[in-house]
């Protein structure tokens, strides 16, 4: 497959298609329910299968009531530790970057509560349900580690995905020694749980040594990759099929011991098998986002420029794999300063395995960064705004190399305007509403990196004047469905209504992975490559023809214009896809690419995503309830190729900004370890009542280098900068510094 022939710098020349709000595509599909989610496959022959959790966080299963399961009427198996299949590779030989320890039964050690400690397969869920709870079973506890006091610390080697824990540059303690004025500043972050609206499934049907997955996957290569490893079959043996996706976060990047558990079974059994987590069951074996402690501590001169910027943080992971939450890695690319040490420690508690979560890293560690920004500036006196722009980083602190493009500035001055920040007391308890309540403003500044990974896509011309593109690539609920097709018909030089799009399938060219804010850029950039590979060819045909009227032009000489290629200097000269098409006598005209960053880009610029939120909030000077007013976000992001989805993904990131701050936060019994909230009811996330007025503007950003269509990415970056933007309201209506979060009333008392 060749490689998209779009090199920068430069941009290429966008259609008319991008830059259009559309709405979502497949937004009819999802509301009338014609939409095919995992779950709702019902394979002929189907069973069911239900996994029976540990009600206790450490210690061993000692008995289980197998022979009491089999016995109920409908039950098929019972799968334990005695019986389980094989797994065809070791449980920690990871297969793929997005793969953690699988855990399919193959001890009986209890590492967490709410661990699957057997399935049982019936034919129906009530059958499997009621086996599961004639398991009864007995244990051997030992006592559960939970917070960090109790949790075993230990030294992180690398965090996120492969990221060094520690990182230096330059002398921070000299920098904090002669500084003028210094902060040190502390605050937790809780475990956070992804929660998507759709809870994690799969249905497996084998036929011989062929299996048909129909899983929610964030990564379908990867997936098929990392399926076919466990089962012990090549991974064109395996199709995955992921078409529609209710809501992934990151916890749908990675296989989980319980989906290849499910496909073993159906091997079994030798019939298809459907497996849909509880909601309580989705606390443990899929992800969350780890509880953080950070501390920062900053130095500054008398007009309040950085001596040195030190963020460490610890955090927790599991007892039984590694990942670890980057937090502290979120203050080495947005202030300036001469001094910069980031550094993380990891805490081992009995819980299940952490993962990337939206904005992962980031979301902790940007919330942490900009409260004590907020805290630096008080420090100085200087505005919180002003204190961030004298601190404005012309090149990437921790690299020292150019940004491929930061309106940062511009989101600054933007977002201000737009909020009314210009005359905003510095002292706080200033501001009272016509209730009395206090009010209080507070800004933090926004970023996330703008990744490119690797993706393929194919795209067809069909003689009928319309075109089929294809790449695995999924829609998780963001709109990719709508914003790559946009792509893919400016790549064809068509209107996207004659664009058919096919993604989510393991039949379909590697998409990638919908993740890290990279897919439209990734995926975008394969696509449009496709496309413009198909005209190109279907140009040679046209121009190569002495019956064409763009005979002897040149592939340089013509253009796509929405289903034709038109001669450029003589626009009088035209003919249409089809007519091209019907006179060589070809049905399809395919062309193909690659979308991956030109790695000497990589090499020299620092490529980010950046905005600044701002933050309106009114808190009852008794009761002490905080209630957020107004959230205005600016964001530069390169090149918008949907301003309606855009804004939608990004109202969406400060909506759970907004969740953090104030919301968010799993709980755990620290004498059992058991989960207390693992529901929608006590696991707290804004409803429509506690959201106010949101409003995301899109400022304009040239990027000629991180890839030929401008594209960053606007996924993640949402979260960032809004939960500080919050607390420090919170600290201008009521004085005092939040120091936790989620943010409660009695930590204002
Ligand atoms: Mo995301 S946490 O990159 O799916």
């Amino acid at each position: 497959m060749p490689d998209t022939p779009l090199t920068g710098p430069g941009h290429v020349r966008l259609g008319s298609n991008s830059g259009q709000p559309l709405t979502r595509r497949d937004g009819f599909l999802k509301v009338t329910g014609a939409a095919t989610f995992a779950a709702d496959n019902r394979p002929a022959g189907l069973l069911h299968a239900v996994h029976a959790i540990s009600t206790i966080a450490r210690g061993r299963v000692r008995s289980l009531d197998v022979a009491a399961a089999r016995a109920h009427p409908g039950v098929v198996e019972v799968i334990t530790p005695a019986n389980r299949p094989p797994l065809a590779r070791d449980q920690d030989d990871k297969p793929t970057m997005f793969s953690w320890r699988v855990e399919t039964l193959q001890d009986d050690r209890v590492r967490y509560a709410g661990q699957p400690i057997a399935l049982v397969i019936a034919e129906t869920l009530e059958a499997a349900t009621e086996g599961a709870h004639l398991l009864a079973p007995g244990y051997a506890p030992e006592p559960a580690r939970i917070g960090f006091e109790d949790g075993e610390a230990f030294e992180a080697e690398t965090v996120g995905i492969g990221s060094p824990a520690a990182f230096v540059r330059g002398e921070v303690e000299a920098g904090l020694a002669g500084a003028t004025v210094r902060v040190e500043f502390r605050v937790e972050t809780p475990t956070q749980y992804h929660n998507a609206m759709e809870p994690h499934a799969i249905v497996a049907a084998w036929d011989g040594d062929r299996v048909t997955i129909d899983s929610p996957n964030q990564a379908i290569a990867m997936g098929q990759a990392a399926f076919a490893g466990f089962l012990g079959i090549p991974p064109e043996n395996v199709t995955l099929r992921s078409p529609f996706i209710g809501g992934g976060f990151g916890s749908k990047a990675i296989l989980s011991g319980p989906h290849v558990l499910a496909a073993l079974a159906a091997r079994m059994v030798g019939r298809p098998v459907k497996l849909v987590f509880r909601r309580d069951q989705m606390v443990g074996p899929v992800g969350h986002r780890g509880a953080t402690r950070q501390r920062l501590r900053l130095g500054m001169d008398r007009d309040g420029h950085l001596t040195a910027l030190d963020h460490e943080a610890v955090v927790m992971t599991s007892a039984f794999d590694d990942f670890l939450e980057p937090a502290a890695n979120a203050s080495q690319n947005i202030y300036a300063t001469p001094a910069l040490a980031t550094r993380h420690g990891g805490v081992r508690v009995d819980l299940g395995t952490p993962g990337p979560m939206r904005a992962p890293g980031e979301a902790s560690g940007s919330a942490a960064l900009e409260c004590a920004v907020d805290e630096a500036a008080v420090a100085c006196g200087i505005d919180p705004l002003e204190f961030r722009l004298r601190n404005y980083a012309e090149t990437d602190p921790a690299t020292g190399r150019p940004y491929s493009s930061k309106a940062l500035r511009e989101c600054y001055a933007q977002g201000a305007e737009r909020f009314g920040w210009a005359g905003r007391p510095l002292a706080p308890r200033r501001m009272r509403d016509g209730a009395g309540r206090l009010i209080g403003w507070g800004m933090g500044s926004a970023l996330f990196p703008a990744p490119m990974f690797r993706a393929e896509a194919r795209a067809v011309l069909r003689a009928d004047g319309t075109a089929l593109v294809e790449t695995s690539a999924v829609d998780m609920g963001q709109g990719a469905w709508t914003a790559l097709a946009q792509i893919a018909a400016d790549g064809l030089g068509l209107p996207v209504e004659r664009i058919e799009f096919r993604a989510g399938h393991s039949d379909h060219p590697d998409g990638g992975v919908a993740g890290g804010s990279g897919h439209t850029a990734t995926a975008g950039s394969a696509l449009f490559g496709a496309g413009a590979d198909a005209v190109a060819r279907l140009a040679e045909l046209a121009t190569g023809h002495p019956d064409s009227p763009l005979f002897g032009a040149g592939n340089a000489g013509v253009e796509a214009r929405l289903g034709r290629l038109v001669h450029r200097e003589d626009p009088g000269r035209h003919e249409s896809y089809a007519d091209i098409l019907a006179r060589a006598g070809i049905a399809e005209l395919a062309g193909q690419a690659v979308g991956a960053r030109d790695p000497a880009h990589a090499r020299d610029r620092a490529m980010f995503s950046h905005g600044a939120v701002f933050a309106e909030v009114q808190v009852d000077p008794d009761l002490c309830q905080i209630r957020v007013s107004r959230l205005v976000g600016a964001f530069a992001a390169g090149r918008i190729i949907n301003p309606h989805l855009a804004r939608s993904q990004l109202n969406g990131g400060m909506i759970w900004g907004l969740s953090f701050a104030l919301h968010e936060e799993a709980l755990h019994d620290p004498r059992t370890g058991r989960s207390m909230n693992a529901d929608l009811a006590g696991y707290h996330v804004p409803v429509n009542a506690d959201v106010p007025s949101v409003e995301a503007l899109l400022v304009h950003e040239d990027d000629p280098y991180v890839n030929p269509l401008g594209v960053k990415g606007v996924g993640e970056i949402g979260i960032t900068g809004t939960v500080g933007a919050i607390a420090n309201a919170v600290w201008h209506a009521t004085g005092t510094r939040p120091r936790r979060f989620p943010i409660r009333i009695r930590d204002l008392l």
